[in-house]
């Protein structure tokens, strides 16, 4: 299913690209009061990340490899949106993958769902980019707007470049539950293909996100806003 048919995410065009036009606009998706801050997650670079291939990468996000399904924000604040705007790309590779978890949870039977209600997912990370350190977070939670049920389950992250551990407790069998859980997200995930231009805008709560290896995509390069 093309991404651009999904409910909570929509592609569009026709607004002003540059820096400053980006940022107004995604201020104004924002459901908050008050001025940038209040309305932009800010980091240490400013609330707008460049996303481009490094190859010094110290992190994985920054270099050629896949990135795992992940919701942004969970070791800092989490945004309600994301704003992606490709500024470069030469097509085949570093995909994006979005999966809608409010579509997995209603695939499952009711005892799995049962199942799911008791896990709790502890993440751990060196703050070796702009984010890190550990959280602790059920696995089925409300979208804290519409209140429809969600997945907080982001994979674990196994690299060289600033791995993510994943400690799953509250069912018997951790390995097989973790195996048949990322099979379900993979299942149920859309593949954006990007060119440059597309402007991305996803629900942070209910998608989860990852890419696959950039390939020969080295040049694919984004502009990414978190609104809260
Ligand atoms: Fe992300």
């Amino acid at each position: 299913m093309p991404i651009s048919n999904s409910e909570s995410l929509t592609l569009k065009k026709n607004i002003d690209f540059s820096e400053d036009g980006l940022l107004n606009y995604a201020m104004n998706l924002s459901r908050r009061e008050g001025g940038v801050k209040e309305k932009l997650l800010h980091w240490d670079f400013g609330p707008l990340m460049t996303m481009k291939h490094d190859v010094k990468a110290t992190n994985y996000l920054f270099s050629d490899e896949a990135v795992p399904f992940h919701w942004d924000g969970a070791f800092a604040t989490e945004p309600e949106k994301l704003l992606f705007y490709c500024t470069e790309s030469e097509g085949e590779g570093g995909e994006t993958l979005f999966v809608n978890t409010e579509k997995v949870f209603e695939s499952l039977t009711s005892e799995e769902k049962e199942l799911c209600s008791k896990v709790t997912l502890t993440y751990e990370t060196k703050k070796l980019a702009h984010y890190g350190g550990k959280i602790i977070v059920p696995l089925v939670q409300k979208h804290p707007h519409t209140g429809k049920t969600i997945l907080r389950m982001a994979e674990k992250v196994e690299t060289n470049l600033n791995p993510v551990s994943l400690t799953i407790e509250g069912v018997d069998n951790v390995e097989d539950f973790y195996q048949w859980l990322k099979e379900k997200l993979y299942t149920f995930a859309e593949a954006h293909s990007w060119n440059k231009g597309d402007l991305i805008l996803v629900d942070n709560f209910t998608y989860l996100h990852g890419r696959r290896p950039l390939g020969a995509n080295r040049s694919r390069a984004f502009k990414r806003l978190q609104i809260l």
